[in-house]
């Protein structure tokens, strides 16, 4: 089932122009700038009604939420908690009656998540899941959901999932935002920049052929710090998640900036940093951060936007991709990030595909 491909992550991996598409598959409504989910189970009064919303999770789809508070937050304006499952299921945190709670997991039987969502089902809120298994537990006890249709995930670690889960959230947040303040040209421009997404993430796998020669520069590294800010915060944690899991290699996530209040002390010339820095609001920012560790002798590798002079001045290796609005930028830096963990395991003689100590979904507490 791998075809042509050596191992399942990397098909995985390739596969996603196609399951970005079918995450979005008559899901977006042209006519009235909007989506619409046919299992959401929930009526235009009652989308109205909702004034806060949970969403909880574990690993990568913990990640993925967080990239969801940024994204309701600004089409929609809603107020977003993203708490994960492990600890939301033992806490009492005082939710209101017009909070809902949405689960995020691929496997759909993650012990947590699903303990978690029980407890806010039991509690009287509304329960929601993205979900990639079909008929899996959390997609059965959820009150209604959104699935990936991403196909089966065999690697262990998490790629095509990611990208769909927050595509799913993008066109979720377009949905609640156009309930509200959300203009019906903004909802069409979004509409555009989405359905412009699977040839986009088609280029941005072009980036390989530079990913694998930074991979053979710094696969010996025992350490390595992924940085971003704003929506690329999540994308720096998930970055530092796969390089752990599947290279067993050391790496820390951080927002760019909180560098500065402890883990620069880590930098040195054996400790590269990647860093998440297309053309942005925030660019500006990170450049600055970049030349923090730059000036202590740290290694850079940015992810940048193509032809970007102001950073391949900077950094000690580029890895390039095609610009996109900043919403959508944490489905394309994704792909390089993915790609670099895949590479660096290889090289250090892991097995990809089924890393130590760990199990594709997690059905013990
Ligand atoms: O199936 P789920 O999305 O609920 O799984 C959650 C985590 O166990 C999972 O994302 C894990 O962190 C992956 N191995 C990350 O690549």
């Amino acid at each position: 089932e791998k075809g042509a491909f050596p191992h399942f992550m990397l098909k995985e991996i390739y596969e996603q122009p196609e399951t970005l598409a079918n995450a979005m598959r008559g899901r977006l409504e042209a006519d009235n700038a909007t989506a619409h989910f046919g299992g959401l189970n929930l009526g235009a009064q009652q989308l109205r009604q909702i004034d806060r919303v949970v969403m909880t999770a574990c690993g990568t789809s913990y990640h993925a939420a967080l990239v969801g508070e940024y994204l309701f937050e600004e089409f929609a304006r809603v107020p977003v908690e993203v708490e994960y499952a492990s600890e939301l299921r033992y806490r009492n945190p005082p939710m209101d009656r017009n909070t809902v709670v949405l689960a995020l997991t691929q496997s759909g039987e993650t012990a947590d998540t699903l303990a978690a969502l029980r407890e806010s089902k039991r509690m009287g809120h509304t329960t929601l899941a993205i979900c990639n298994a079909v008929g899996s537990s959390i997609a059965r006890e959820a009150d209604g959901g959104v699935y990936l249709h991403a196909g089966p995930e065999i690697g262990v670690a998490s790629t095509k999932a990611f990208t769909s889960q927050v595509a799913v959230l993008a066109m979720l947040a377009l949905y609640l935002g156009r309930t509200r303040h959300l203009s019906s040209t903004q909802g069409q421009r979004i509409i555009a920049e989405l359905q412009a997404l699977p040839g986009v993430i088609r280029k941005t796998l072009e980036c390989h052929d530079q990913v694998k020669l930074v991979a053979q520069k710094y696969a010996g590294a025992k350490n390595v710090l992924y940085l971003g800010r704003q929506y690329l915060y999540p994308v720096a944690l998930e970055g530092a998640l796969k390089l752990k899991e599947i290279s067993y290699i050391h790496a820390e996530g951080y927002p760019a900036a909180e560098m500065k209040h402890g883990p620069i002390a880590l930098v040195d010339e054996n400790t590269p940093s990647v860093f998440l820095v297309p053309r942005g609001n925030v660019f500006d920012k990170v450049m600055s951060n970049m030349q923090e560790i730059k000036a202590r002798g740290g290694p850079v590798i940015a992810i940048a936007s193509a032809g970007d002079h102001e950073v391949s001045a900077v950094a000690d290796d580029v890895i390039e991709i095609p610009d996109v609005p900043e919403y959508l930028q944490p489905i394309v830096t994704a792909i390089p990030l993915q790609l670099l963990a895949y590479e660096i395991a290889l090289l250090c003689g892991c097995d990809v595909d089924k890393p130590r100590n760990l199990a594709k979904s997690v059905t013990v507490e």
